[in-house]
């Protein structure tokens, strides 16, 4: 090189910074290492207490050693060691987070600790990171871990409160259709709106949390979201009328997974892609393996969620009565006010019961478990990130939504794309067994037909010339024209 030649510029440097929780770190951790695929530098911003979890039940250092751009920064949560961060106690985190973390990370940023920053992806639940952002003049995206649909409902919480359409008024109005979502008039009930919704006054924290800091996204350089616009395209355009530049590039771990086969050496295409928080159990997949084509449930209620004793049994008297095979993530926090490692007193005749046909774990490998062919139907909590994972592997869902965004994903899916059927509110043995055999019998034909359709749109979208692929494409253009 002539000593006339200007340097070649490094490749823009984006922080990523995830919401400390599982369902957040995983899908943000996929959009990191395709950012690094695509030749960015990338620093992910871990709590101290996750990259722990992390570097011990996962390979993740491995995972992101082959890309000499990326590193990982820590910062605390703000929360005591033995806090169960779990969903009985939500609240708290987000608020040791406002409060604790957000100064911490403004520090950092000031005083160069991230180095020069060309952009910051940050989880657009922490909303107000865009005031930081924005004092220190860095552009900023704000990338949502949950639907189209999700974040369209928290969206609208000013015009359904402005309706009086919540709070919601009692039972009797929990089947009323909601009209102040647009785009979602004729099938939208009170019972769906996000689980904030159901509360006395409008000054709850769970509903005005949500409610702000998805009021932030407008002011972001744009809107990241993980779907494909063949799943949510009529909601798609109601978003873009308040943010016109959104980038749908979801699923993003199939998106992962077809870029990897591209661009992959066989050092990339050796570590896992696992980002989990507790110890995966593979054992189940042994199991999975003795078991025949499509006859298997999965059952995971996801990350956060946590059952009473009571709902457990209803689960367990609705599943053994159903006579389906079934494998059961029961995580080692999921039952309240249960400690880790004590007794969950459960039926003897029930633990009897379920020997012969099922397989439980603390924690599996769930992407894995969708994909295997053993497995026909999948009874969830419709978290975004399963739901995603069950329609690319083309399984149909019972669901039992759990809270915040979950309430709308269910209604979705059963009425909007039709591939399974929604409990809701109904935690009982009879409407269990019910459910599964509509899931597995009564109604398998149409599920695995609108499950296949939808399974083939998802990997399409996030192949060469798929809208996702796309899309991401855009971004990584409109990243790189940005740090110039
Ligand atoms: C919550 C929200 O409801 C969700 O919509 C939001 O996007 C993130 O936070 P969570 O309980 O974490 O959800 O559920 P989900 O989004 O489904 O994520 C759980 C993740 O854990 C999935 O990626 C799933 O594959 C993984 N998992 C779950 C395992 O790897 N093993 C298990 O045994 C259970």
């Amino acid at each position: 090189m002539s000593n006339m030649e200007p340097p070649h510029p490094l490749p823009p440097h984006v922080l990523i910074f995830p919401l400390p929780c599982q369902g957040h770190v995983n899908s943000m951790l996929n959009l990191a290492q395709l950012l690094s695929l695509a030749g960015l530098h990338v620093t992910f911003l871990n709590s101290d207490h996750n990259h722990d979890l992390l570097v011990r039940y996962t390979d993740i250092q491995a995972r992101f050693a082959c890309y000499p751009g990326f590193r990982f920064t820590t910062i605390p949560d703000g929360l005591p060691l033995e806090h169960p961060r779990n969903g009985e106690s939500f609240m708290e985190l987000f608020d040791a987070v406002k409060s604790i973390t957000m100064p911490l990370f403004r520090e950092m940023l000031v005083s160069g600790q991230f180095g020069l920053v060309n952009c910051i992806i940050a989880d657009g639940i922490m909303g107000y990171t865009i005031d930081i952002a924005n004092e220190l003049g860095i552009p900023i995206f704000h990338f949502r871990t949950i639907s189209a649909c999700s974040f369209w409902a928290y969206f609208s919480i000013p015009q359904l409160i402005e309706a009086g359409e919540i709070p919601i008024k009692g039972n009797e109005d929990m089947d009323a259709l909601v009209k102040s979502v647009p785009g979602m008039e004729t099938f939208l009930r009170s019972r769906d709106l996000p689980s904030f919704c159901r509360c006395s006054d409008v000054f709850n924290p769970g509903l005005q949390l949500v409610m702000n800091e998805t009021r932030q996204s407008p002011r972001a350089r744009g809107l990241i979201l993980n779907t494909f616009e063949n799943l949510e395209g009529p909601i798609l355009s109601q978003i873009r009328t308040q943010c016109p530049t959104t980038y749908t590039i979801g699923p993003l771990h199939a998106h992962l997974k077809s870029r990897l086969a591209k661009h992959a050496t066989n050092t990339l295409q050796r570590s896992s892609n696992s980002s989990s928080l507790w110890e995966v159990d593979r054992s189940c997949m042994t199991w999975l393996d003795q078991q025949s084509s499509q006859s298997v449930v999965y059952i995971s209620f996801g990350s956060i969620a946590v059952l009473t004793r009571e709902q457990v049994i209803e689960f367990w008297y609705g599943v053994v009565n159903s006579k389906k095979n079934f494998l059961w993530v029961r995580r080692p926090d999921s039952i309240a006010g249960n400690k880790e490692g004590e007794s969950e007193d459960i039926p003897v005749e029930l633990v009897e019961g379920t020997k012969e046909r099922g397989y439980m774990v603390g924690w599996a490998p769930q992407e894995e478990v969708l994909a295997h062919k053993a497995v026909g139907g999948f009874l969830t909590h419709s978290g975004w990130n399963s739901t995603l994972e069950s329609i690319v592997a083309g399984v149909p869902m019972v669901c039992w939504p759990y809270f915040a965004d979950q309430q709308v994903n269910s209604r979705f899916v059963s009425e909007a794309w039709k591939l399974g059927v929604d409990m809701k509110d109904l935690c009982d043995r009879k409407i269990v067994e019910q459910m599964l055999n509509d899931l597995m019998v009564e109604r398998r034909t149409e599920f695995v037909k609108s499950t296949a359709e939808m399974a083939g749109m998802s990997r399409r979208s996030v192949n060469e010339g798929g809208s996702s692929y796309s899309n991401f494409d855009r971004l990584i253009e409109d990243i790189r024209l940005m740090s110039m």
